[in-house]
């Protein structure tokens, strides 16, 4: 069968409807700057899918500043500590104290549907349920992607830029040919099994946990609703756990002190590996990578969404400078500015990982270390603050997308397009 091609234009093509894609479109538009975003999922699954929940503060301010943050404001919850947990004790982490910050419980799929409303009422446009995507022409000042629109119609989209956030799975960064691309990558010999239950919740605060057994994390979506985790083998088959024995799991790494979960039937479970990656460069020709299309972090932390909010509040204060003063340096400079909390973020993820994982191969030194490392961290306030500060996020100047979104509604204060 023979298709005829739709042309399109846009000023940004955007790759995938994550994170970093909508709010780089939403960034974008109030600028003035028109993107089209393509996305292979539907919008049903994306705005369902269950993900992690801890907002930075410079995230939710983010949202605030660029007229998305009513519902977080309202419904997510403000964490002010956690409790690291470990040797049947709990010692707590308070972050206001430490760095006049907090984080906010708001699931990723909720940030989703608020960004996916907005660029909707905004006249934005995504196409959801596309196929065959590619890209073309990376290396002109005229890039393309092409793909099959959701009702069968062959487009090929030209833009200005191109900009890759399709993801850790996605297609955009094999863009980059091998040659010029270094791949740093660290495989974890576990992963996390990840449930919902109907249940109260067991703690007002997250609380990480170290035990004999393993990882185990405890968290919450709403006052029904728990969401927990905790370590297991990365091939785990979580179809085959019982609801009893994934509870005996869970209060085995979490006991003492009389502490117990509450327990109720779990609804949802499934197992997600643990991986650190990074992409080096973040920019070929004229396609950029934003989020976990430009790297992953293990999930211990909850820095994956938030380093794809700033990563785009960066590339987007870049594009306002390229599109609307013709002034390319930003763009130049936008790897080697996002890489800073990028790297930061990766040796969070990894040291906190490394810090309350049992691995398989540690010696009783590395066990017994371990715990030496926990004292430490929650022994000293000088401890417990670079936990704080780096869970809360790194407020830079130039990587902290409240600081970003601000200097960018400063920049395009007043501004015709
Ligand atoms: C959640 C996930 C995380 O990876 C984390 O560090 C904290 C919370 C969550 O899903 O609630």
């Amino acid at each position: 069968m023979t298709t005829q091609t739709t042309h399109a234009r846009t000023r940004v093509g955007i790759i995938g409807a994550g994170p970093a894609g909508l709010m780089l479109s939403h960034l974008l538009s109030r600028a003035g700057i028109d993107s089209t975003v393509v996305e292979t999922r539907n919008r049903a699954t994306i705005e369902t899918t269950i993900r992690a929940g801890i907002l930075e503060q410079g995230t939710v301010d983010l949202m605030v500043a660029t007229g998305v943050g009513d519902r977080v404001r309202k419904e997510g919850s403000c964490h002010e500590g956690i409790e690291l947990r470990y040797g049947g004790e709990s010692r707590r982490i308070d972050f206001p104290s430490l760095t006049g910050r907090c984080v906010y419980l708001y699931p990723q799929h909720e940030v989703l549907k608020d960004l996916i409303a907005a660029r909707l009422g905004d006249g934005g446009d995504i196409r959801f349920g596309v196929t065959d995507v590619a890209l073309r022409d990376l290396t002109t000042d005229r890039p393309a992607v092409t793909f099959t629109d959701a009702d069968g119609t062959a487009v090929e989209l030209r833009c200005d830029l191109l900009v890759g956030c399709d993801g850790s799975q996605g297609i955009s960064r094999f863009a980059i040919p091998d040659t010029l691309r270094t791949d740093y990558f660290r495989a974890y010999p576990f992963g996390w099994f990840g449930i919902l239950t109907e249940a109260p919740p067991s703690s007002d605060e997250l609380i990480y946990a170290r035990s004999d057994r393993g990882f185990a994390l405890i968290s919450s979506r709403t006052p029904t609703v728990q969401r927990m985790y905790f370590q297991c083998d990365p091939g785990e088959r979580a179809e085959r756990w019982s609801d009893e024995r994934i509870w005996e799991e869970l209060q085995s790494r979490v006991a003492g002190n009389g502490f117990a979960l509450k327990e109720g039937p779990v609804f949802q479970r499934g197992v997600v590996p643990m991986r650190s990656y990074v992409c080096a460069p973040m920019r070929y020709g004229r396609l950029f990578l934003a989020g976990d299309a430009a790297h992953t972090v293990p999930a211990t932390g909850a820095k994956g969404l938030n380093l794809a909010i700033s990563d785009v509040a960066v590339l987007s204060q870049a594009m306002e400078r390229f599109f609307l003063d013709g002034e390319p340096n930003l763009l130049d400079s936008y790897g080697t500015t996002a890489s800073d909390r990028i790297w930061r973020a990766q040796h969070f993820s990894w040291w906190m990982t490394s810090m309350l994982h049992r691995d398989e191969s540690a010696t009783d030194f590395d066990a017994r270390r371990q715990l030496g490392e926990l004292d430490t961290v929650t022994g000293s306030e000088a401890g417990r603050a670079f936990l704080a500060e780096a869970y809360t996020g790194w407020p830079t100047a130039l990587t902290n997308p409240g600081a970003a979104a601000a200097e960018a509604l400063r920049l395009t204060a007043g501004r015709t397009p």
